[in-house]
């Protein structure tokens, strides 16, 4: 693909009217015109292209070298513009949209004719979510467009939680990003599939199964979730993601990782570890990487692709991770380390 001119606007999270400001009018001017711009949301950064146009959304999947049949999530700032794209809100569904948007919940719906074939990888359904973000808020109400998004990074590579991270894999290829700091949450959202009979869990997210079940009772699991060999039903469950490119391995007693140090550095192997705080001074590794604090995993969701990318930067040849309590947010951070790490534990 020839180099494209990639622009990098600033913008301060707080500033007011964003709406209205020069960098927001200009990338929505592009998003308006078929181009793709890269922009943070609450959970990470994500790869927009006007939902409407099957040639705009041509463009995101070729520059994230994305298999066409991973569907994308569309993002809209209002309630008018989901009742443009999908068939039928039940009462289930305006439980959980008045529970958790704009937030990182993304909802499943039977979808209208109107959304591009290729955001759905031609599927009948269509994923939605209202971001809770200003600067993607502002752009969505300038752009006046639902926006097809995928997370901004290189298909396969660890998910974008600030703007140099979206550089490194999009730079001239991509006609922007807007840079508005690191995100917040730092795991993507929670999908859910509400086109099942009773609503289904495909990926684990900001917003907990716990949190979901206090506002419509329990829910299904995707099989793929619990079982290995189970054919998974979100098409993007099934390929290898937030992988860095060091050998990941997950150790579930974080005792045993001195001696898979040791014994790589004899094979003479660069060795890191993924730690939190109160473990960091427990290794003679090559490379040791606190990602954040047990007492607190929200600050572990945050870092956790940010710890990935810096291992790559430390060309390391291994990495041995702890592994965290699947309760809460643990089980996003788990569901995430366990696809980087293809399933590989000690
Ligand atoms: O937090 C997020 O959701 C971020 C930000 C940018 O909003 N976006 C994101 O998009 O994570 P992506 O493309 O990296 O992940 C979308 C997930 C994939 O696992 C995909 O297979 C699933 O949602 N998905 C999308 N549409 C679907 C559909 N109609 N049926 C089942 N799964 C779907
Ligand atoms: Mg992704």
């Amino acid at each position: 693909m020839n180099e494209k001119e990639t622009k990098r606007w600033h913008l301060d999270n707080d500033s007011q009217n964003l709406q209205n400001h020069p960098s927001i009018i200009e990338s929505a001017k592009l998003l308006r015109q078929g181009e793709v711009i890269a922009f943070p949301t609450e959970t990470v950064y994500g790869l927009g292209a006007n939902a409407l146009d099957p040639i705009a959304i041509e463009q995101i999947f070729k520059a994230k070298g994305r298999p066409s049949d991973n569907p994308l999530i569309v993002h809209i700032a209002n309630r008018d513009q989901l009742e443009e794209l999908v068939q039928g809100i039940s009462p289930v569904a305006e439980r959980l949209i008045d529970a958790f948007w704009p937030g990182p919940l993304t909802l499943i719906f039977d979808k209208k004719g109107v959304v591009a074939n290729n955001v759905t990888a031609g599927l009948n359904s269509v994923a939605i979510r209202m971001p809770n973000h200003s600067v993607a808020l502002s752009l969505l109400l300038a752009a006046d467009l639902p926006l097809a998004a995928p997370s901004a990074n290189l298909s396969g590579k660890p998910s974008p939680t600030n703007a140099e991270h979206v550089w490194q894999d999009l730079k001239g290829k991509i006609s922007g990003v807007l840079d508005g700091g690191a995100t917040g949450l730092g795991l993507e959202s929670t999908v859910l599939d509400l086109t099942t009979s009773v609503p289904t869990l495909y990926r684990p997210g900001g917003i907990t199964q716990e949190e979901i079940e206090s506002v419509i009772g329990p829910i299904h699991l995707d099989p793929a979730l619990k079982v290995e060999k189970e054919k998974p039903k979100s098409p993007g469950m099934k390929y290898t993601h937030y992988a860095p490119s060091a050998d990941l391995f997950l150790v579930r007693n974080r005792q045993d990782i001195p001696y898979h140090i040791e014994k790589a550095q004899k094979e003479g192997r660069r060795v890191g570890v993924l730690t939190v705080d109160e473990h960091s001074h427990d290794y003679g590794a090559d490379v040791v990487i606190s990602c954040g604090t047990n007492q607190n995993l929200k600050t572990v969701a945050q870092q956790l692709y940010g710890t990935l990318r810096r291992f790559d930067q430390e060309e390391v040849d291994v990495i041995f991770s702890e592994t965290f309590l699947e309760e809460g947010l643990g089980k996003a951070i788990m569901n995430r380390l366990d696809k980087a790490a293809a399933k590989r534990y000690l």
